[in-house]
Formats: structure tokens, sequence, C-alpha cells
């Protein structure tokens, strides 16, 4: 049995990943130092899955600290999910973004080359495709340039790792460019427990339903797009999660260096996003239109075509699935996981 070292698995898309996998008879470590998470989704995974998961409370950054996993535990795979993600709070704190998302990479290479782990997969965004590419994006198109500093820190770990593995034929390295992940584990157990206000549309929505929110602006309604609201695309988390699962199959089987969209290749506009909540749940969730938002793209989508070729996986979930577990979360767990 493979075991898979999950870096920052504590968090949203980590503790989902850490599901299917031990669902998929993977053996599961983690390691988190909970800044933005906390040990009770991990408790949660243990209680989806009935299964033990291995959990190091450390800084990734602390090299010295994180040798300790890998040299108590023989390895075969990571995935990199520790991360800060806010893009806002990036534009105002850079220099801790830069040296969080780049040295959790730095020591998570460097342990593995001192312990011959010879296999990395790694969270990057579809924020690499900056602002010149047009959609929808294929993984073969050229870096563009990002409006925020965390952006630039996925363009710079990509480059990283492209690097590494260019230097180690025998390093492999899958990079996954995730879209836009939203939704939840359908038992409700698990799902995303932003933080103070939240940056992103799904979770804002879900709490202007709870009651936590008086209003969701929708940014902007003049864009060149259909409805005017601009078009992204959503992927359900558990359907992100067995992309991973696949991802890790390929890479153990056949290692190499790829790079692959996990998007649905359909987008919605926020008006969707909020008319299909408000029609799936039966729940009115108070908007108003207002500005734009400074650095968003009207069009962000995938062609998710290399995934489904290569790894054979593709998004099963609709976007009202979507909007259905997303609810089930919140209303179960008004207050996250403190509920
Ligand atoms: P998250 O914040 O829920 O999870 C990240 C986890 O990493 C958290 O548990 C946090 O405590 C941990 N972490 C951060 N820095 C750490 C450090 N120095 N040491 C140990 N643990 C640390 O975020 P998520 O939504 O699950 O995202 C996971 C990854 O996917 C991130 O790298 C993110 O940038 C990337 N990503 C996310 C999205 C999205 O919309 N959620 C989209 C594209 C890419
Ligand atoms: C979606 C749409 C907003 C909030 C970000 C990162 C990206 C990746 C995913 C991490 C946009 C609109 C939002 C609100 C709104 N993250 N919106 N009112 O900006 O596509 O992507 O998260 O890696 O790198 O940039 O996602 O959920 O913030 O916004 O109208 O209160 O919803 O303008 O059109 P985004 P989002």
């Amino acid at each position: 049995m493979s075991t898979i070292l999950l870096a920052g698995g504590a968090g949203y898309i980590g503790s989902h990943t850490a599901v299917e996998l031990l669902n998929s008879g993977y053996d599961v470590i983690i390691a988190d130092n909970y800044s933005n998470s906390c040990p009770e989704a991990v408790r949660r995974v243990e209680e989806i899955t009935g299964q033990s998961v291995k959990v190091y409370e450390l800084d990734i950054k602390d090299s010295v600290k994180l040798e300790t996993v890998f040299s108590e535990n023989k390895i075969d795979a990571v995935i990199h999910f520790a991360g800060l993600k806010a893009v806002g709070e990036s534009v105002d704190k850079p220099v801790i973004y830069y040296r969080n998302n780049i040295d959790t990479t730095l020591s998570l290479l460097e342990c593995m080359t001192r312990y011959s782990v010879k296999n990395i997969i790694f969270s990057s965004s579809a924020t690499v495709y900056g602002e010149e590419n047009p959609v929808p994006y294929t993984e073969e198109m050229k870096r563009g340039t990002c409006t925020n500093p965390y952006g630039w820190t996925k363009v710079m770990m990509e480059q990283i790792l492209e690097d590494a593995a260019k230097a180690d034929k025998e390093l492999s390295v899958v990079l996954l460019r995730y879209f836009n992940p939203i939704g939840a584990h359908e038992s409700g157990r698990i799902g995303e427990d932003p933080q103070g206000i939240p940056n992103n549309l799904m979770p804002y929505v879900a709490q202007v339903a709870v009651g936590r929110r008086e209003k969701l602006t929708i940014f902007g309604n003049d864009y060149d797009t259909p409805d005017g609201t601009c078009r992204r695309d959503y992927i359900h988390v558990v359907d992100l999660a067995k992309g991973h699962v696949k991802a890790i199959d390929y890479i153990l089987r056949n290692g190499g260096a790829e790079i692959f969209n996990l998007g649905t290749g359909t987008p919605y506009s926020v008006t969707e996003i909020v008319d299909t909540f408000e029609k799936v749940n039966g729940i009115r969730i108070n908007h108003v239109y207002g500005p734009r938002r400074a650095g968003d793209l009207p069009e962000s989508y995938a062609n998710a075509d290399k995934a489904f070729k290569i790894l054979g996986w593709k998004t099963e979930k609709t976007l009202a699935d979507m909007c259905r577990d997303t609810w089930n979360w919140q209303k179960n767990n008004p207050q996250g996981y403190k509920s």
C-alpha cells in the first residue's frame, strides 16, 4: 500500500482529497500548521472513512521539523496543498505570501531529495494563465501575467518544480491547475470554512443563506459576457479530490512531468450561481450589484480534455450538486467547524 503525504492536508481541498485517497486504499499522512484549518477537519475525515490518519502539526517551512515526517515514514508521494491563498491579502502582505508559499515548496523538495521521495503533485491554479491567454485555457499555453502576488507565487512554484524535475530525471512532478473549487462532501461533515469575511463567491453566498451576512454584492454586471457578470469554471471539490487520486495513480505508475487542468470546461456566471443556489435550495439570496473588483477577468474556464485523455478523469457533478452540497455543509455547520 502506498503512503501519500498531504502537506496542508487539513484544509478545504486537502481534507476532501484525504477522504478519496483513503477510500481508494492509500495510506495518508497529513502535515499542517492549522494556520487556515483545524484538527476537527482531520477528525471528521477519520469519521467519514472509518480509518485513521497520522498527523504532524508543524510549519512546513521548518525543514528540521519536516524532516521528522520523512525519517519516521516511508513516503511514496507528496501532494503539496500548503499555501496561503487569499488574493486580496497577498496584495497587502506580499512578503508573507512569498515566504510561506515558496519556502514550503523548497523545504518539501529538500526533504524529498534527502529521503529519495521521487513524486510530487502540486496545487496550482488557473490564475497562472494570467491576463493574456484566451479561454478556454489549455496546458501548453505559456504562463501569463498575474494581477497579484498570490498568483505570482503559483507561477514561481511551477517554475521551481519544473526546474527541479529537469535537473533530476527521477523526480516526477505533476502540476494540477484548479479552476474554482466549490461544494462540500455529501455527508455535510467537511467543507470550506473561511476565517473572517469570505473572499470567494460561494462561501459568501452560503453565509448570506445562513444569515451570517446581510447581502451579497455582485462585482460588476457590465462585462462583455452573456449576462454581464463574470464567468468561471466552478468544480465540485469531490470531483477535484478524485482528480488527485487519478493523478497519484498516474504518477506512481508512469512518473514524468505533466500539467493538468482540473475543471469542468463549462463556465457559469455569478448570476447563474445565485439563481441555481436559490432554486436548488429554496432560499432567497439577498444581493445587489456593485462595481467591478480590481483584477477580475471577465471569463476563466478550462479545456479539460488532457486530464480525461491521460488520467481518465472528468467531472461528474453538476452545478446543482455543488449548490446543494454547499448548503448542506453550511446549514449543518453554520459557524463552520466551530459550530
Ligand atoms: P486551505 O487554506 O483550506 O488549505 C491550505 C492548508 O495549508 C491549510 O490547512 C493551512 O493551515 C495549511 N498551511 C498553509 N501554510 C502552511 C505551512 N507553512 N505549514 C503547514 N501548513 C500550512 O486552502 P485550499 O482551498 O484547501 O487550497 C489548497 C491549495 O490549493 C492551496 O495551495 C491553494 O493555493 C490551492 N488552490 C486553491 C484554490 C481554491 O479556490 N480553493 C484554487 C486554486 C488553487
Ligand atoms: C468568482 C466570481 C467575482 C465574491 C479566486 C482566485 C483564484 C483561485 C480561486 C485560489 C468573480 C464574483 C465574488 C463576491 C462576487 N484561488 N464575486 N461577489 O476570483 O475567480 O478566483 O479563487 O487559488 O486564483 O483568484 O473566485 O470566488 O473570488 O470569484 O460577485 O462577494 O464571483 O467577481 O467574478 P476567482 P471568486
